[in-house]
Order: C-alpha cells, then sequence, then structure tokens
C-alpha cells in the first residue's frame, strides 16, 4: 500500500496479513523458547521511538553523539567517496543524525532521494515530513516495514549509499546479521556503497552504565515491550510486574536486555492465544546489542558480499563507521 501525503513524499507500507501471522508466529516462538526471548522490534510503537530518541540524549548512552561526532568529521569524504545521490537508511529511527549525511549531500549537489525505512510507521511519517520541509526539493519515499522480509520495497534510484547507524546491526544474532546483509547486498547495484555504524566492544562498566541509567529511560524502554503486547496483542500484562535488567555478556560481547519478573504471574496475550508461566525472578529476553570491532566487521562484511573501502572510528575505540562497497 503506498500513500501520499505531499509531492515530494511517498509512503509505503508493504505490511501484509502475513506479517501479522509471522509476528504472532515469532512472538510464541520466542515465548516457548529455553530462555523465554521477546523480538525487540516490538519496542518500537511510537513510545518506544519516542523513548529511544530520549535515550539517544543520555549522559550515560555515549554511543549516540560519538556516531554524530565521527559522522559529522568524515561525512564529506564518505558523501564524495560514494557520489552517492540516493540515500538509502536502514531503522531510520528520528533520522537526527542523517542529517549530517544529508547536509553533505547537498553542500556537494548530490542530494536527489532519500529512502527511511523502519517497522515504525509513526517515525517514517514525522521524519519524512520533517526532512520534505528542511530540504526543499528532495524527494522522500518511506518504507514502513521489517527490514529483514521487505527490502524489494526499496525504490530503483540513482547511485546509492545504503546506511545502518545506531548499532542496528548488533541487535541482530551474528547469523541473522550476516544473512540481513548478504539479503542488502542483492537489493544493491554493483558500485552502490554502504555505511556500517558499529558500537565496539569496551569495558563492562561503560557498556552496563549506557543501559542503565540513572534517570530509568532505558527502564522505560524495556517495558514498553509489554505495553506493546497489551495494545496490540490483547495482553493485561502490567508493565510494572517486570524489573529492567541489562548486563554484558563477554563470551558473545554483547549487552543483553531483560525483564525480570517481580512475582510469580501468567502473562497472557490473547492474540496469539498464550499463557506463559513466570516463576517469581524468572526473565525474558528482550534486546541484545552485540558490540563488534574491525575485524569482526570485515569479516562480516566480506561474508556478506562487501568490500571494505575504509573504516572510521574515534580516538576511544567507541564507535566504528566502516564504509564498504559492492563490488
Ligand atoms: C537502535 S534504533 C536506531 C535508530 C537510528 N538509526 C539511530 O541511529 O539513532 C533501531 C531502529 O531500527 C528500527 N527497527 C528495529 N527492527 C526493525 C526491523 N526488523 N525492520 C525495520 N526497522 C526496524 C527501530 O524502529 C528503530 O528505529
Amino acid at each position: 500500500m503506498a500513500s501520499q501525503t505531499d509531492p515530494s513524499i511517498t509512503i509505503d507500507i508493504p505490511l501484509t496479513r502475513d506479517d501479522h501471522i509471522l509476528i504472532k508466529h515469532q512472538i510464541t516462538q520466542g515465548l516457548l523458547g529455553n530462555p523465554k526471548t521477546l523480538p525487540s522490534k516490538l519496542f518500537y510503537d511510537e513510545r518506544g521511538s519516542i523513548l529511544f530518541e530520549q535515550i539517544c540524549t543520555l549522559p550515560e548512552y555515549y554511543q549516540t553523539r560519538t556516531e554524530h561526532h565521527l559522522l559529522t568529521k568524515w561525512a564529506d569524504e564518505i558523501i564524495s567517496l560514494s557520489g552517492a545521490e540516493e540515500l538509502v537508511e536502514l531503522g531510520s529511527g528520528a533520522a537526527t543524525k542523517t542529517r549530517v549525511l544529508l547536509d553533505a549531500m547537498a553542500k556537494a549537489d548530490q542530494l536527489r532521494y532519500y529512502v527511511p525505512f523502519d517497522v515504525d510507521e509513526s517515525i517514517v511519517r514525522r521524519v519524512s515530513e520533517e526532512l520534505a520541509w528542511e530540504y526543499p526539493g528532495l524527494q522522500i519515499h518511506g518504507v514502513v516495514g521489517d527490514f529483514l522480509f521487505h527490502l524489494e520495497h526499496i525504490p530503483e534510484g540513482g547511485r546509492r549509499l545504503v546506511v545502518i547507524l545506531g548499532g542496528t546491526i548488533g541487535n541482530l544474532l551474528p547469523v541473522a546479521a550476516r544473512e540481513f546483509l548478504v539479503s542488502v547486498n542483492t537489493e544493491m547495484a554493483s558500485g552502490d556503497f554502504f555505511l556500517l555504524g558499529v558500537q565496539l566492544i569496551t569495558d563492562r562498566s561503560r557498556l552496563e552504565a549506557a543501559y542503565n541509567d540513572k534517570q530509568g529511560i532505558t527502564a522505560k524502554f524495556n517495558k514498553n515491550i509489554i505495553r506493546v503486547l497489551c495494545d496490540n496483542f490483547g495482553s493485561h500484562a502490567d508493565p510494572e510486574a517486570f524489573d529492567h535488567v541489562a548486563r554484558y555478556n563477554e563470551d558473545e560481547h554483547r549487552i543483553e536486555m531483560w525483564l525480570r519478573s517481580r512475582e510469580e504471574q501468567i502473562l497472557d496475550i490473547p492474540a496469539v492465544d498464550l499463557r506463559v508461566h513466570f516463576k517469581q525472578g524468572e526473565e525474558v529476553r528482550t534486546e541484545i546489542s552485540t558490540k563488534y570491532d574491525h575485524p569482526l566487521t570485515e569479516e562480516l562484511l566480506a561474508s556478506s558480499g562487501f568490500e571494505l573501502v575504509k573504516w572510521y572510528c574515534d580516538p576511544n575505540n567507541l564507535i566504528g563507521l566502516a564504509l564498504a562497497q559492492k563490488p
């Protein structure tokens, strides 16, 4: 389904009945698994996206400002090397840092087309309207979909730069991350560029502090997944019956976010005909955020068909930006 709100904006919503069946299947499989898990894309309804924007401004959450600085430093070079006229952003969210790339494209007189792709419809619509106003003449084609299933909805365009920022790739298990990037590569033309932002392996205390902020915004974000189960899947669960837990798993070099049941309870999800028993203290994993390093990133890119062109990283080795190309 495509809808037109402004002559410069097209919004494509490829979600079908099959996708609703799929998400229900993912919820059921996850909650019946060991450990119990929930798909992290469920965080992102309108409220979840706003909470994530707040997380990005927290003093503990060094990731966003570090990636922003790196982009500011290297955007001109990235845009010049890529020659891109079309920017495709997967998991675009509020697209705050994206403006740095759009500005560089405008400066180089290369800015024609922007494709924000996100699972949350409210944020794709908001960002499209904001950017249409901020960049007169820019054509925007928003896609509201799951980037693991709907990449073919990225419109054909000129020379493209595809970007994934904000550590979004780390939310996928390594095998899924590789499969995803193989699909991204398949959608791209030979010579197109790809910019992947990765959060780098660093010390446990810095990482755990970033996901356990003092204001409790990350805890609210984590519990929002229960609210989404209530709003969209008929659950009666109380988000406050769970505690937010975030810890670093050193073996898998990833932060794991869990919700820990404060009491023995049943989590009911009528839309999938499921009632899941939780013991007091039992946890459900809601998100992973895998941390990478330069060799792991290069290996991930090479195994999904990309050639690394340039590696950018901040002086404290916290964030990496890998500029790659489809040969
Ligand atoms: C970690 S946030 C990053 C947001 C933004 N790119 C940034 O750098 O701040 C992940 C974004 O990916 C979106 N997302 C998560 N899973 C998705 C999926 N399967 N398909 C499409 N978008 C997804 C979320 O809605 C969210 O906006």
